[in-house]
Parts: structure tokens; sequence; C-alpha cells
């Protein structure tokens, strides 16, 4: 039995192993990220840039090394990730819910979202999607969660833990078409 349990990772005297919970730490995996969609809109020294969903700010904070100079912004609902997002970021980060952006009229020359509106109920999306387009001067992208067939629905539905939001991309191209969005779109696929 002893060796069972050492074999099972119990630990000396066969007590249990403390759980060693996954933590999301910076490392640096965003840089080519920021560099590349730094490239694709042009972003240049002097550009205001709003991350809506920006989590603990580890791709935001990119863009301020891809592109020295550019000012950054981020909220997010969490007040766990903001307390933990890169130092550097922080001060620049507010919590907020993203259908009510604390932000003046096109006041951002890009603004970004990524992996965050499947959080919203319809009506929610609607808001927080007229809300990036009334923030935004002109450049805006935002992806989305998506499925294309059975099995990515399937493999979405089971990675999903709060998606209120479950659409095809003709059906986020419809529904961004009737709220007025005339920024860039993308997905993601659990292929
Ligand atoms: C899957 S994470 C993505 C974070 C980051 N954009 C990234 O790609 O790493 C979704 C983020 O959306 C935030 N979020 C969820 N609902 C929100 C809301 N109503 N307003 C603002 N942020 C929200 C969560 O707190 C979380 O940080």
């Amino acid at each position: 039995m002893r060796h069972r349990r050492q074999a099972l990772g119990r630990g000396i005297l066969g007590r249990p192993a403390p759980i060693r919970l996954w933590r999301y730490k910076y490392d640096g995996r965003w840089l080519p990220i920021a560099q590349d969609i730094a490239k694709r809109y042009e972003l240049k020294a002097g550009d205001k840039i709003l991350d809506v969903g920006c989590g603990k700010a580890f791709l935001l904070y990119e863009f301020t090394r891809a592109v020295p100079g550019v000012e950054i912004a981020g909220l997010d609902i969490s007040a766990y990730g903001i307390a933990h997002a890169k130092e550097e970021a922080q001060p620049f980060l507010k919590e907020g819910h993203c259908t009510k952006l604390p932000y003046a009229d096109h006041s951002f020359d890009f603004v970004f979202s990524i992996n965050t509106f499947h959080n919203l109920k319809v009506d929610q999306l609607k808001a927080a999607i007229q809300e990036i387009e009334r923030v935004a001067k002109d450049r805006k992208w935002i992806c989305v969660e998506s499925y294309r067939n059975e099995r990515e629905k399937a493999n979405l539905l089971y990675w999903q833990l709060t998606c209120m939001s479950f659409h095809m991309p003709d059906e986020w191209a419809w529904l961004y078409r009737q709220w007025g969005y005339t920024g860039d779109y993308g997905f993601i696929y659990f292929e």
C-alpha cells in the first residue's frame, strides 16, 4: 500500500500532496502577437490603445514594448485580474463592465477585445459592441469563440464555463451589421 501511495504522488508518509492550482503568469508569449497586431493596424508612438476585457493585461503591456510611446488603457470586470495584472500596466486599468465603457467618444486609435464577449447575453452584447464603436476612432478588432460544425460546437461547449453567446461566424457577422459595428472581427475555433 505504501508503494502504491508513493506511486500516486502522495508525498512523504503517505499524506496527500498539496493541490497545485495553475496560475496564469506573465512569460512574454504575447509580444509577437502585439508586434503582429501593431504592424497590421499601423500603430505608432502616441496612439491610444484600449483592450476591453484585458484580464491581466499581458497583451496590452506588450504593446508598450512593441511600439514604444503608445498609450494603453484596459478594462475588465475582474478586480482579481486587475490586481494581478502586469505591474507596469496597472495604472492604466479600470474595473468595469464592457457594456458601459468609462471613456469619451472617439478617444482611442485602436480598440480591441479578445475572447470576452462570449460572456454576454444578447442585450449586453449589443451594448458592448456599440460601446466599442463609440469610443474608437476607426481601427477596432473583436475576436470571439465560434464554431463551424457540430464537433467545434461540442468542443466549445466543453470548454466554456461562462459562455452566454454561441454563434456561428455568419451569425456574428449579421449581429455586427445589425448593430452598426464597422471594425474588424475574427474567431477562435476549438477544432
Ligand atoms: C477568457 S478571458 C480573456 C482575457 C484576455 N482578453 C485574453 O485574451 O487573455 C475573458 C475576460 O473577460 C472578462 N470579462 C468577462 N465579462 C466581462 C464584462 N462584462 N466586462 C468586462 N470584462 C469582462 C473576464 O474577467 C476575463 O478577464
